[in-house]
C-alpha cells in the first residue's frame, strides 16, 4: 500500500524518552504529530521551544511541535502512539474509550499486561503492539537523545485475517523516518522475548547504575544474566513460548547495540520515579506462581528494585499484590 493513499495524523501520548524520540523523528520527516504530555508545564515548554533531537552522530535537530496536556483530553488522530509506562496506562484508559472506531492505538510499553488493559476499553482490532529496542534518553522536557539503534516490530497481539491499513502505513512511514520497522502478523512471541530482555537488562542496570553495555564487561554480570534468562525462559515456555539459545544471543545483541544507553529503569530511578519493574519482573513472578515455576532470582530482583525505588523516593511504593 502506498503511504500517499493514507495521510496519517499521529498523536504521541507521553513526553518521556520514547515519546519524544518518536515525535521528533516523525516531525523532522514532515509528518503531522501532536504530542500529549502528562504535565501542562511540559506541553507549554514544547509549544514554545519545540523539540530537539540529538542524533546518534551527535548532531542536533529541532522541530516545532503541537503539544497538549492529557487533562485537556485527546485530540483527533488516526494512530495514537501510546508511549506511557504500563503503570500509567490506567489513567489514560477512560480517554481511550472515547476514540473513534476508525482510530488505532499502538502500545509501546515495556513489560506485559497492556493487552488485557487496552482490550477492556477498545476493540481488539484497534489495538496494536510494538516491541521496540531503540535506545533513547530524555535530556530535558524538550530534548531527547537517540542512544542506540534497534528494531521496531509492530503487529496485533494475535493474528488477524488481514493487515491493518493504518498500521501498515505507519510501518512504511517509520522506515522512511529512519526507524527499522517491520509488520508482524502477531506480536506475542516478540513481546515475550522483549520481556526477557527487559527483565535482565533493566533491573540490573538500575541496581548497579551502569549503562546497558557495561553488563557485558564482567563475567559475573553475564553469568547472572544468563541464569536470570533461563529462569524466565521456563515461565515463558509454560505460557506457550518456546525459548532457545539464540534468544539469549538476541539479549546480548540488544545490550551491545544499546551499549551507551541508560535503561528506562535506571532513568526512572535517577528521576526518582516509579519503575516498570512490576510489569516486567513482577509479571514473571506472577506467571511463575500461576504455572508452578519457581523464579527466586526474579523475585529477588523485583524486591531489590522496589526497595531502591522506595529509597530514592524517600517513601514506600506498594509492590503489586504478590507478597
Ligand atoms: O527499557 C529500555 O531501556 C529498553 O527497552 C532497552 C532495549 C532495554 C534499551 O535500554
Amino acid at each position: 500500500m502506498q503511504l500517499q493513499s493514507i495521510p496519517l495524523h499521529l498523536v504521541v501520548i507521553g513526553g518521556g524518552s520514547v515519546g519524544l524520540l518518536y515525535a521528533s523523528r516523525l516531525l523532522l520527516s514532515g509528518q503531522s504529530v501532536t504530542l500529549v504530555t502528562r504535565t501542562r508545564e511540559q506541553a507549554q515548554l514544547l509549544t514554545q521551544a519545540g523539540v530537539t533531537l540529538r542524533q546518534l552522530d551527535g548532531t542536533m535537530q529541532k522541530a516545532s511541535i503541537r503539544s497538549n496536556p492529557m487533562e485537556d483530553g485527546l485530540p483527533q488522530g488516526d494512530l495514537y502512539l501510546l508511549a506511557v509506562k504500563q503503570s500509567d496506562l490506567d489513567a489514560i484508559l477512560p480517554d481511550l474509550r472515547h476514540l473513534s472506531a476508525a482510530s488505532r492505538v499502538l502500545a509501546l510499553q515495556n513489560g506485559m499486561g497492556h493487552y488485557e488493559k487496552l482490550t477492556q476499553v477498545l476493540e481488539s482490532r484497534q489495538c496494536f503492539f510494538a516491541s521496540n529496542t531503540e535506545g533513547a534518553r530524555r535530556l530535558s522536557p524538550v530534548e531527547v537523545e537517540h542512544t542506540g539503534t534497534g528494531l521496531l516490530r509492530i503487529g496485533p497481539w494475535t493474528e488477524q485475517d488481514e493487515r491493518d491499513p493504518i498500521c501498515n502505513a505507519f510501518v512504511e512511514l517509520a522506515n522512511r523516518c529512519g526507524f527499522q520497522a517491520v509488520y508482524e502478523d502477531t506480536i506475542k512471541p516478540f513481546a515475550w522475548r522483549k520481556l526477557l530482555a527487559n527483565a535482565l537488562i533493566n533491573p540490573l542496570t538500575a541496581l548497579f547504575e551502569m549503562p546497558n553495555g557495561m553488563l557485558l564487561e564482567s563475567p559475573h554480570t553475564v553469568t547472572f544474566m544468563k541464569e536470570l534468562f533461563w529462569e524466565a525462559a521456563a515461565v515463558a515456555e509454560r505460557c506457550g513460548e518456546k525459548i532457545e539459545e539464540r534468544d539469549w544471543q538476541e539479549v546480548v545483541k540488544i545490550c551491545r547495540n544499546t551499549s551507551r544507553n541508560i535503561s528506562s529503569m535506571l532513568q526512572d530511578i535517577r528521576r526518582r520515579n516509579h519503575t516498570e519493574v512490576n510489569a516486567i519482573n513482577g509479571y514473571l513472578v506472577q506467571k511463575g506462581r500461576e504455572t508452578g515455576i519457581p523464579v527466586p532470582m526474579h523475585e529477588t530482583l523485583l524486591r531489590a528494585v522496589l526497595l531502591k525505588t522506595d529509597m530514592v523516593k524517600g517513601k514506600g511504593e506498594a509492590a503489586i499484590d504478590l507478597f
